[in-house]
């Protein structure tokens, strides 16, 4: 095992009308004025942003809003986020939405006070040394950002998708409640059970032993395999709705990766997937994973095969035919939660030739870095595994 330091400082406020506390923890965290920040409309349908904008004027905070933040959220709408906070003296942030306004939200806590362009810090330029409060309000269990010291943004010109890790912008305080999910679709909350799996499946393909954190990792991926069928079948049930929800945090606060080095080459390749054609970034990880793990899995059967018997209950003794059939298990797994486990099912056609070639390259940076540490991926080992992902 490796060396490692944990730190996961988020407050989370878990359970129903766990909202009227956010008065309180925005004054509690030194928020005077507060940008509320959100996506398209689920939030103002659900009657929430106006629930939470009137609890801030009872308790005499300022506050103003913005919203429009897409899905693969756009620097350009941090940039807005960024002029307006200064003109406004804005001090806190307030994210009510999912993974992408809560990137939005850091990108732009991070950016407002820096002096240069914010997306320095997602090219590798720059460290950031400040960043503005802020706070999450999750609407939707997925990106796990509401405890995450990371954010993805995508750069209008060259749908540049990257990411910049910094514990600075970890959110003060994370509400939820899982009565707040009860209006997702069906392919959002199955795009979050993905995502919530992979989250612990990234971490979990190592070629690091740790037994504590193993077990963790296991019980999280058995449990939202058990649990993710039955919340797409009962999407108003608060306890199924409760364990979605807090799965989505514990599988990306980094407890699951503690001592391990992580893998991550799936989502590396899947941000070139959702920069590309827009897709919903859950639906892009089922797309490659199994193409992904059947590249892969002989760099060290045994613990696909412990993923096999522990997670999908696969009876095979021999670790090379009971990988194999894991990965075939995940790709029924992905079929009976409504996901994709290509890209024409992902898309609706083939990827052409030219986009292949195109999110190989970019990648692998201009064929300069390797994605995953299971097994170290070049350009061509990625582009192989789009092609696989492509059949
Ligand atoms: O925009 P609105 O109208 O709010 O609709 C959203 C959006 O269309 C909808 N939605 C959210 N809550 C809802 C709801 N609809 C009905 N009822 C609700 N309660 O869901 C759609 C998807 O929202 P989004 O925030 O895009 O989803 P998600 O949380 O999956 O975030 C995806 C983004 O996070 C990044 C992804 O790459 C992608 O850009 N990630 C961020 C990570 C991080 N910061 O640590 C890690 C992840 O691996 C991931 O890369
Ligand atoms: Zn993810």
């Amino acid at each position: 095992m490796k060396n490692f330091s944990y730190y996961a400082p988020t407050q989370v406020v878990f359970g129903a009308n766990a909202e009227e506390k956010i008065p309180q923890l925005i004054k509690c965290y030194g928020g005077s004025k507060v940008l509320i920040h959100y996506g398209g409309k689920s939030a103002e349908r659900s009657g929430l942003l106006g629930k939470i904008e009137q609890a801030l004027t009872d308790a005499g905070i300022e506050h103003l809003k913005l919203g429009g933040v897409v899905p693969n959220p756009r620097l350009s709408k941090a940039q807005e986020g960024i002029d307006l906070c200064r003109r406004e003296g804005v001090d806190f942030i307030l994210a009510v939405g999912g993974g992408s306004v809560i990137d939005s939200s850091k990108c732009m806590a991070l950016g407002i006070p820096y002096e240069g362009d914010v997306w320095d810090f997602y090219a590798g330029l720059a460290q950031a040394k400040a960043c503005v409060p802020l706070a999450a309000v999750l609407t939707i269990p997925a990106a796990g950002s509401e405890m995450s010291g990371g954010s993805v943004i995508t750069k209008d010109e060259g749908e540049l998708k990257w990411s910049y890790d910094d514990n600075l912008c970890r959110c003060k305080f994370a509400i939820m409640n899982p009565i707040r999910t009860y209006t997702l679709p069906p392919y959002q909350t199955a795009c979050g059970i993905t995502d919530i799996m992979m989250h612990t499946m990234e971490r979990y393909f190592s070629q690091e032993e740790m037994g504590i954190t193993d077990a963790i990792a296991i019980a999280l991926l058995k449990s939202v395999r058990e649990f993710g069928p039955m919340v797409l079948a009962n999407p108003e049930d608060y306890y199924l709705r409760s364990q979605i929800m807090w799965a989505g945090s514990l599988a990306h606060n980094d407890l699951t990766g503690c001592g391990t080095i992580g893998d991550w080459g799936t989502h590396n390749m899947e941000h070139e997937l959702s920069a590309l054609y827009g897709v919903a970034h859950g639906a892009g990880l089922a797309a490659l994973w199994c193409h992904w793990a059947t590249y892969v899995f002989d760099a060290g059967p045994a613990r696909f095969a412990r993923f096999a018997r522990e997670v999908l209950d696969v009876e095979i003794e021999d670790d090379v035919l009971a990988a194999k059939e894991g990965i075939s298990r995940m790709r029924d797994f992905y079929h009976s939660i409504g996901m994709p486990a290509s890209i024409p099912e992902l898309i609706g056609r083939k990827a052409t030739e030219e986009e292949l070639l195109l999110m190989a390259e970019k990648c692998s940076r201009g064929r300069t870095i390797t994605n995953g540490n299971f097994k170290k991926l070049a350009y061509e080992d990625v582009l192989k595994i789009y092609t696989a992902a492509n059949e």
